[in-house]
């Protein structure tokens, strides 16, 4: 089987190492990929946003299976137009990719499905804006509707700021298209934690509980980036709770969808916060979260490829879906500066070593495969992934084999998971 991969991170570094474990597949194509599945596979410089050169490739190249790591080309309709063509494409359609596309869609398919949300109202009008954020005061969250790389959402702390964010949104433009309408919601106080599930439209399959740390420096301060290092299971929602929660805040959504005639297909992901009264959805992802994804990647026994092709054809409740019990922390080393301005073009070295660890996979996100050199090109340079028998074992061995990695003007957070310790002392 030939199969193609979209994107570029860590993420898509992890799904092609998965894929490539099912001997039935035989050639692995990434566009535009990284130094990691130019080690698996071949990159192709296509970007993730061209759906016709995509779909394109995908019936030059005669590809048994498209797998979508990243949000946009879903919003953009990549699946719709791949089955217009009659190839197998795992994500899903458009429609329902708007509960990421779009967050008034989002919390309006929330309300109607019963989910647990924080208050919110849509303004498509500044002055109306303006006007709730001083009716309702501070703290209030400031939403852009549509996809703004993870920059869109401003918690604020004061009227001034939540006013200077829907300013910079409605009025300075500074998200283009994606910030003409607002979403404007309650501040939710609490832990938050990741729950992905493996969705046929009707049937779901769960994935173990994970926590990505999003801010840039330890104690979860600084600005936000894309994700800093993740760990699974979380224990601030155990295994028993998992059931429950996905009942409260999946199942809904895909009998909603259903109903609608627009089966999800692919993997939702719930971005949860867990509040003095229980659950509540911050977010909805329509795909595998970065870093999440390495962590529980590593975690899935069951074969990825037997599970894609279930979810596409609806036979998820045909198969078991699979975790080890093991515990996997994985650590994000970036390039200082990151997420703002930083270096390019450092050499990596070190990445075997870490490697042959038991138990330990380095993950590729911004780094290109030059003359058998891994160069780092991104922000996110890689995501160094351990499993172990608990969190503390998972933790020590992920930061074990990142001192085996250096390249000049690396940075890591030297507390991932330190959370997840703390709740289970
Ligand atoms: P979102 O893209 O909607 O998940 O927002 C990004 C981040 O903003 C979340 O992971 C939270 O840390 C924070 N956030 C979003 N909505 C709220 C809320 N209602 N209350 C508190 N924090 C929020
Ligand atoms: N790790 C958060 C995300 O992928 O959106």
């Amino acid at each position: 089987m030939k199969i193609l991969v979209i994107g570029s991170g860590g993420r898509e570094h992890a799904l092609c190492w998965k894929l490539a474990q099912n001997p039935k597949v035989e050639r692995i194509l990434c566009a535009p990929g990284n130094g990691g599945t130019a080690q698996i596979g071949e990159n192709i410089a296509i970007k993730d946003d061209d759906i016709p050169a995509l779909v394109a490739l995908s019936k030059e190249k005669q590809v048994d299976l498209v797998v979508v790591g990243p949000e946009m080309p879903l919003v953009l309709g990549l699946e719709n137009a791949l089955r217009q063509e009659g190839i197998p494409c795992f994500g899903p359609s458009a429609y329902p990719a708007n509960l990421e596309g779009s967050k008034a869609f989002s919390k309006n398919v929330m309300a109607d499905a019963g989910v647990p949300t924080a208050p919110f109202r849509v303004f498509d009008e500044f002055d109306q804006a303006v006007a709730f954020i001083k009716e309702k005061g501070a703290p209030i969250v400031v939403k852009a509707d549509g996809l703004a790389a993870g920059k869109g959402v401003v918690v604020a702390s004061t009227e001034e700021e939540a006013i200077e964010a829907v300013e910079d949104m409605m009025v300075r433009q500074s998200f283009g298209a994606a910030g003409e309408r607002v979403v404007i919601e309650e501040v939710l106080k609490g832990e938050e934690a990741s729950f992905l599930a493996f969705c046929d439209g009707i049937n779901y399959a769960l994935l173990p509980s994970s926590q990505d740390h999003k801010a840039i420096y330890e104690g979860d301060t600084g600005p936000n980036t894309g994700g800093m290092g993740a760990y699974s299971p979380a224990p601030v929602l155990p295994k028993e709770k998992y059931v429950e929660t996905a009942e409260l805040c999946i199942k809904p959504i895909l009998r909603h969808l259903a109903a609608k005639g627009e089966p999800f297909k692919g993997v939702l992901y719930a971005g949860l916060m867990y509040t003095e009264d229980g659950p509540s959805v911050l977010e909805y992802n329509v795909r595998f979260g970065d870093p999440e994804c390495q962590p529980l990647l590593m975690r899935l026994e069951t074969d990825l490829l037997t599970i894609m092709f279930a979810c596409i054809d609806g036979k998820l409740n045909q198969i078991e879906v699979k975790s080890s019990t093991q515990t996997a922390c994985g650590v994000v080393m970036a390039a200082e500066g990151y997420p703002g301005a930083y270096p390019k073009g450092m050499e990596i070295i070190g990445l075997e070593e870490a490697d042959a660890m038991e138990g330990v996979k380095t993950f590729q996100a911004g780094t290109k495969l030059v003359d058998g050199k891994v160069i780092t090109t991104g922000g996110r340079v890689l995501c160094v992934t351990a499993l172990g028998d608990d969190l503390a074992e998972a933790q020590r061995k992920a930061y074990e084999a990142v001192a085996k990695i250096h390249f000049d003007k690396s940075y890591y957070r030297r507390d991932i998971a330190d959370k997840g310790l703390k709740r289970l002392k």
